[in-house]
């Protein structure tokens, strides 16, 4: 059968017009959503009782500021106290409510303290944030158990002393929100960085798991994963016989802005997602890993080849 063009013409331009009003249609939906979520970005927080370890720089301090912002009661916990207390100092200027304490999170007496205090204070905990983090780049060949030790005890203890603390409260009270920092690097493979990615893939387990054990009993559990943020982490990293600098230049992708990042990570807290992936590059990669492990391997070596090459013998 063969169509005549006058035919064909009033069903195209149907089919345009229906393709129009369609898009017109979802577009307006999506606005309107996006409005909503906005709204209630904006107003999830407000009058909330949150802690953020790890508050005095980077990602910590920019969680702590938009808190603020948002209308939240914050304490800003760092195991560096003249900094935490700028950041308080900083949101109670602008009119918001923060308190700062000197805390390290690998004192279990340290987080329970704080915890009980912001209770006693404010009569509840809804959100703890367990942020703080440190890292070590080497090769594990060049590093000693003490490296491991003290990764071990900041990023995986001090997650731990900030859940189980945080959950004893939240699960009596029957809510509370708890979300671990972990890291893009907890999702896939990081050579190089291997005492971090240990860490960071173990706040996985724990997060993820407990997510569902903690359901019923009212608290949430999420865990965010970061990629690159340019934050103090690139001044405190203790690189042992890598020139991490150079490899980070090398990365083919934009470094995130911390309260771009904090943003994102509270825009998924408000809807209770269990992981948080952060920047496309970060999502791109761990799909990329799930649909199959091996896809990854190739920049993977490449990698390690070029930071192995600038490796020094000191
Ligand atoms: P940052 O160095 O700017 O901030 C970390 C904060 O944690 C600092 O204020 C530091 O004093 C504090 N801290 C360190 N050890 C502590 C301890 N024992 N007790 C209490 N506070 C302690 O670094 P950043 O990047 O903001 O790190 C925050 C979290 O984000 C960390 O868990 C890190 O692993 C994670 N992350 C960072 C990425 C990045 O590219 N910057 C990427 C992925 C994850």
């Amino acid at each position: 059968m063969r169509y005549r063009s006058d035919h064909i013409t009033p069903l195209a331009s149907s089919l345009v017009w229906a393709g129009v009003a369609a898009l017109g249609y979802a577009g307006v939906k999506a606005f309107l959503s996006l409005r909503r979520d906005a709204e209630n970005d904006v107003d999830a927080f407000k009058d909330k009782v949150a802690i953020v370890t790890g508050g005095a720089s980077g990602i910590g301090r920019a969680l702590c500021e938009e808190l603020g912002r948002r209308g939240a009661v914050v304490g800003v916990a760092d195991v560096n106290a003249a900094g935490a207390g700028q950041v308080a100092s900083a949101i109670t200027a602008s009119g918001g409510r923060a308190r700062a304490v000197h805390l390290d999170v690998s004192q279990v007496k340290d987080v329970r303290q704080f915890i009980d205090e912001m209770i006693a204070e404010h009569g509840r905990l809804d959100y703890m944030f367990n942020n703080a983090g440190i890292a070590i780049a080497g090769e594990v060949r060049d590093l000693d158990l003490e490296h491991w030790g003290r990764m071990l005890d900041v990023n995986l203890w001090g997650i731990i002393h900030g859940t189980t603390a945080a959950y004893q409260v939240m699960s009596k009270q029957g809510f509370g929100h708890i979300v671990n920092t972990a890291s893009a690097g907890g999702l896939i493979p990081t050579p190089m960085l291997t005492t971090y990615a240990t860490t960071k893939h173990a706040v996985m387990g724990l997060s993820t798991s407990l997510r569902i054990e903690a359901a019923a009993l009212g608290v949430k559990v999420s865990v965010a994963c970061p990629g690159l943020t340019q934050t103090g982490l690139f001044d405190t990293t203790v690189s042992v016989k890598v020139n991490l600098e150079k490899a980070i230049s090398k990365l083919p992708f934009k470094i995130m802005d911390p309260a771009d990042c904090a943003r994102v990570i509270l825009h998924g807290v408000v809807r209770n997602k269990a992981i948080i992936p952060i920047t496309a590059h970060t999502r791109l990669t761990w799909w990329l890993y799930r649909l199959h492990p091996s896809l990854l391997n190739p920049p993977l070596y490449k990698m390690v080849a070029y930071v192995r090459a600038s490796r020094s013998e000191t």
